[in-house]
C-alpha cells in the first residue's frame, strides 16, 4: 500500500474543461499546470485526470487510439512529464486514467485485427468465427470488416471489447483465459502502464475495472485474477504506485489488488441514497437533502458491510461527484452541500473532490450532447474561475468555440467571488480537508464505527478514532440521548466534547448531543 494514500485527497479534472492556454476553448495540460496551485489550496495532494490520449473523441477520450501518445489537444507528452515534475514539486500526485476494457475503433490493433488474413493481433479483440455468427447477451457489429466475423463491444459503438479471454465458455471462438493471446492484451496494458509509470506519473484511475473477462463468475475471479498479476507488477516495481478502480464493488476490487475502488452513484446503493435519490417514488429522500426526512440506516445497510469486508484491504473512495455523475447541485443547495461535503471529507478511505463542486458549480440542464456525453455534458461545462473575464476564465476563445457552454446563469459561481465571500462553500472545503490533514483520526485508516442511527431519525453520529462527528442535516433541531449512543457517547462523562470543526450549532450537554438544523460538528 503506498503510504501516501493514507491522507492523499483527490481532485478529478476533466482536461477539456478547466483550463484552455491557447484559445482554441478546450483545456490543456499547460492550464494544468498553471492551476496546480489553486488545486493545493483547496487542500488537494492528488489529481485524477480523465483519459489524456489520442483520440477520435467518441467517448470524450474513453475511445483511446494510441495509449502512449497524448492528445495534440492537450499538448505533447513532454508537456505532460512537465505536469507530473511542476505537480511532484507542490507535493501532489498524478493519477491518469487507464481504459484497460477497449480501445477505439480506431486504435492501430483493431484495424489489425479486422484484416481478412490472420496475424499476431487477429485475437487482441474477441471475434465471432462468422459474419452471421452474433454475440448472445453483448453488444456487437458484424458486417464492418473483412475478417469473417463479428466482433464484441464494450461500451459504445466505437469501444471494441479487448479480449483477455471468456470464463464460461460455450461458444467455439470463444478463448480460454490462459491463452497466450490473451494473456499478451494482459501484458500489453502493464506495457502501457509502465510506459506511464517511467515517465512519472503515481498511478491510474482503472475505467470499467470489472469488464475484462467475459461470462467471469459471480465475484469476477478471473477478472481479478488478471489484476493481482497487475499488482504484483506494481509491487515489484513500483510500489509508491497507486490503483483506483471503476468497480463500485469494494469486496472485490481491493482484494484484488487494488488500493482504492470508487463509490459510485448506483441507483439505489448508499452513496446514491445520501446524495441523488431522486428517482424513488414519493419524491427525493436523499439523506442530505435537508427535506428528504431520511434517516442514515439505507446508507449504512450498503456501507457498513462493504466497509467491514473492505477495510484490510485498501480504501472506500467518496466522491462529491464525478464527470459521468450529475453534480450534486442539481438538486441540492450550498447549506446542504456544506453538511454533505464535511461528512465525504471525514470519512475513511481516499476521497474524490470533482473539479467545480468546491465552489458549487452548477449541473447544466438542456446542454447539447458533446463527444458521446449525454446527460453527463451536464457535469462537463467549463471551470468558473473569474466572475468578471471572458468566459469566466476558462479560454479566450469566442463563446460558440467553447468545448461545452459555459453556465450562462447571472449568479453562477466562480472561484474569484468564491473567495471573496465569507460564507462560500469553498471555506467549507477548504477547512473541513486542512482540518483532515491535521488530524490522522480523520484521514483513511482511522476506524469508523457508528455511535448513533435509528430508523426515522435524521442524527447521525459516528467515531473515527478518537473523533466523534455528529450530522443533522435537517431542518429542525434534533437530540440523542447519550445514554442511547453506543461505543465512547455512552461512557457519559467521559467525553469532554471540544469542539473542533462547525456548521450551525452543536451542543454535547452532560447528557445528550443536540444538533441545530443543517448542523454538522466534530468534538475531540
Ligand atoms: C467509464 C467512464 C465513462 C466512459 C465509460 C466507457 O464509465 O467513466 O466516462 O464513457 O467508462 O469507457
Ligand atoms: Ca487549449
Amino acid at each position: 500500500m503506498p503510504a501516501w494514500l493514507k491522507d492523499a485527497v483527490f481532485y478529478e479534472i476533466y482536461p477539456q474543461s478547466f483550463c484552455d492556454t491557447n484559445g482554441d476553448g478546450i483545456g490543456d495540460i499547460e492550464g494544468i499546470i498553471t492551476k496546480l496551485d489553486y488545486v493545493k489550496s483547496l487542500g488537494a495532494n492528488a489529481l485524477w485526470l480523465n483519459p489524456i490520449y489520442d483520440s477520435p473523441f467518441k467517448d470524450a477520450g474513453y475511445d483511446v487510439r494510441d495509449y502512449k501518445k497524448v492528445a495534440e489537444r492537450y499538448g505533447t507528452n513532454d508537456d505532460l512529464v512537465r505536469l507530473f515534475e511542476e505537480a511532484h514539486k507542490k507535493g501532489i500526485k498524478v493519477l491518469l486514467d487507464l481504459v484497460p476494457g477497449h480501445t477505439s475503433e480506431e486504435h492501430e490493433w483493431f484495424k489489425k485485427s479486422c484484416e481478412y488474413e490472420p496475424n499476431d493481433l487477429w485475437n487482441r479483440y474477441i471475434w465471432t468465427n462468422g459474419a452471421f455468427c452474433g454475440i448472445g447477451g453483448h453488444p456487437y457489429i458484424g458486417g464492418e470488416a473483412e475478417r469473417d466475423g463479428c466482433y464484441m463491444l464494450n461500451f459504445f459503438k466505437c469501444q471494441p471489447a479487448l479480449n483477455y479471454g471468456v470464463l464460461n465458455r460455450t461458444e467455439p471462438w470463444q478463448m480460454p483465459v490462459d491463452h497466450p493471446d490473451c494473456i499478451a492484451t494482459r501484458e500489453a496494458m502493464k506495457d502501457i502502464m509502465r510506459f506511464w509509470l517511467d515517465k512519472g506519473c503515481d498511478g491510474f484511475r482503472v475505467d470499467m475495472a470489472d469488464s475484462l473477462v467475459k461470462e467471469d463468475d459471480e465475484v469476477k475471479s478471473a477478472t481479478g485474477a488478471i489484476w493481482q498479476n497487475i499488482r504484483e507488477m506494481l509491487d515489484k516495481d513500483y510500489p509508491e504506485a497507486a490503483l483506483v478502480s471503476e468497480w463500485s464493488n469494494p469486496e472485490c476490487a481491493l482484494k484484488y489488488g487494488f488500493h482504492a475502488d470508487f463509490y459510485l452513484d448506483h441507483h439505489g446503493n448508499g452513496l446514491n441514497v445520501l446524495f441523488r435519490d431522486g428517482e424513488t417514488e414519493g419524491g427525493d429522500h436523499s439523506y442530505f437533502k435537508k427535506d428528504g426526512g431520511d434517516s442514515p440506516m439505507r446508507f449504512l445497510a450498503d456501507y457498513e458491510h462493504k466497509y467491514e469486508n473492505s477495510k484490510k484491504y485498501g480504501y472506500i473512495s467518496f466522491i462529491t461527484c464525478n464527470h459521468d455523475t450529475p453534480r450534486c447541485t442539481k438538486t441540492m443547495g450550498i447549506d446542504e452541500l456544506k453538511v454533505a461535503y464535511s461528512f465525504i471529507f471525514t470519512m475513511p478511505g481516499v476521497p474524490f473532490l470533482y473539479y467545480g463542486d468546491e465552489i458549487g458549480m452548477r449541473y447544466l440542464e438542456n446542454v447539447k450532447t458533446k463527444e458521446g456525453g449525454f446527460q453527463r455534458t451536464g457535469s462537463r461545462s467549463p471551470m468558473q474561475w473569474d466572475k468578471s473575464a471572458k468566459n469566466y476564465g476558462f479560454s479566450e476563445a469566442d463563446s460558440d468555440k467553447l468545448y461545452i457552454p459555459v453556465d450562462a446563469s447571472s449568479d453562477a459561481p466562480a472561484v474569484s467571488s468564491a473567495e471573496a465571500d465569507a460564507d462560500s462553500l469553498i471555506h467549507t472545503v477548504r477547512s473541513i480537508i486542512a482540518l483532515r490533514h491535521a488530524k490522522e483520526d480523520l484521514q483513511a485508516d482511522a476506524d469508523f464505527q457508528v455511535v448513533y442511527a435509528k430508523e426515522g431519525e435524521r442524527l447521525f453520529i459516528y467515531r473515527r478514532g478518537s473523533l466523534v462527528i455528529a450530522v443533522n442535516p435537517g431542518e429542525k433541531e434534533e437530540k440523542a440521548y447519550k445514554k442511547d449512543c453506543a461505543d465512547i457517547l455512552s461512557k457519559a462523562g467521559e467525553i469532554k466534547g471540544n469542539l473542533i470543526y462547525g456548521i450551525g450549532t452543536a451542543d454535547l450537554t452532560d447528557d445528550a448531543v443536540v444538533l441545530g438544523p443543517q448542523s454538522f460538528a466534530i468534538f475531540e
